[in-house]
């Protein structure tokens, strides 16, 4: 299974001045639950946000400029690169989270069997990293749980609904 997991406000941003713009306890728990054992395949400045590996997952780098290697560690020169790399080392069945940012969720919606995408309920001005547009027609959704303080979030799974 590959999939796609992100968070999302309600304008669309997943960005602003390298960082996710919102913090609210719990919004990051699916992402562990799903990626925790599996395989993560993220961009070299989402990394380098984060500035470590996620641990107990393998984690996949996508760069052309630089190279991280290490325990859990990997790096791939391409989208295509990556997902090859991750089943080679976890096994053609492994789960893949492809986590972002943007060229990478582009690319990964022609990949991506799922699409894990927490909607968060704000609008966030001067955004400048956001989740590419994609036909919802082409997946039956799945609307989950509820959660959040101040601001709210929903879980959308988006399952793809025919080989296009
Ligand atoms: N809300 C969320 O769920 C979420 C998730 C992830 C990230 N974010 C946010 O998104 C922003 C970062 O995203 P971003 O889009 O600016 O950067 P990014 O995708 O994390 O990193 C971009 C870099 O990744 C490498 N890369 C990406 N696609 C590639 C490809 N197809 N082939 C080769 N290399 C590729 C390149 O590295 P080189 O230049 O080294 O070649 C590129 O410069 C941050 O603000 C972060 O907080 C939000």
């Amino acid at each position: 299974m590959i999939g796609i997991i992100v968070a999302r406000s309600k304008n669309n941003v997943i960005g602003k001045d390298g960082k996710i713009p919102w913090r609210i306890k719990g919004e990051q728990k699916q992402f562990k639950e799903l990626t925790t054992g599996n395989v993560v395949i993220m961009g070299r400045r989402s990394y380098e946000e984060i500035g470590h590996p996620l641990p107990n997952r393998l984690n996949i780098i996508v760069s052309k400029t630089c190279k991280f290697e290490g325990d859990n560690l990997v790096t791939a020169t391409s989208l295509e690169d990556a997902i090859t790399k991750a089943k080679e080392i976890k096994g053609g069945d492994a789960n893949i989270y492809i986590s972002g940012g943007y060229g990478l969720f582009k690319e990964g919606l022609e990949y991506a069997d799922r699409l894990y995408i927490t909607e968060v309920d704000i609008e966030i001005e001067d955004g400048d990293t956001f989740f590419p547009e994609f036909d919802k027609n082409d997946y039956d959704v799945i609307v989950g749980e509820t959660g959040g303080d101040d601001i709210c979030f929903t879980r959308v799974t988006y399952i793809k609904n025919k080989i296009l």
